[in-house]
């Protein structure tokens, strides 16, 4: 995939605002559970999970760090950000477990199912909920997006280099 999403303003093509980049994760990681749903060797399937697990940690991170306490603060959020942070907290649950599990058994990919559904449900209450209250709010989603896209390349590169 090296599509990339159309950004919402015309004079500032390399920004992204902070919905877009978050949505655009979103569909990613989605893609790469699509992509083990139809791998059938051991070392593929193991190669996405790492992706998977990978992606969302970033993700996760950058959510927690950036995302999530501005629309706290924005939003004057008591709710649905601190379910937010809980959901979090137990597929970060779910991706420990995964990566201790033998790849070449039953519950490896149950684990993932679990997983997939998991982020799913999650993905749908940002995207559904969340995003839409952010939208209407008075929060600079622009300047939201730099910094989550700083932030992200920050994660990424540093991964890159323990790897
Ligand atoms: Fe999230
Ligand atoms: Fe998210």
């Amino acid at each position: 995939m090296t599509k990339t999403a159309a950004t919402p303003t015309r004079n500032a093509p390399a920004s992204v605002d902070a919905i877009t980049l978050l949505d655009a994760d979103h569909k990613a990681v989605s893609e790469l559970f699509a992509r083990f749903d139809s791998a059938n060797s051991v070392s593929g399937k193991q190669a996405l999970v790492a992706e998977i697990c990978a992606a969302l940690g970033v993700h996760a991170q950058i959510e927690e760090e950036v995302f999530y306490p501005a629309v706290k603060l924005a939003l004057k959020d008591k709710v649905m950000i601190p379910e937010a942070i809980i959901e979090h907290a137990s597929l970060k649950g779910l991706i420990a477990t995964l990566e201790g599990i033998d790849p070449d058994g039953e519950m490896y990919d149950a684990n993932v199912k679990v997983l997939s559904e998991y982020v799913k449900h999650h993905v749908e209450e940002e995207r559904d909920e969340l995003f839409p209250k952010v939208r209407a709010s008075s929060i600079d989603i622009l300047e939201l997006g730099a910094r989550l896209a700083a932030r992200k390349q920050e994660l990424m590169a540093k991964a890159a280099s323990a790897a």
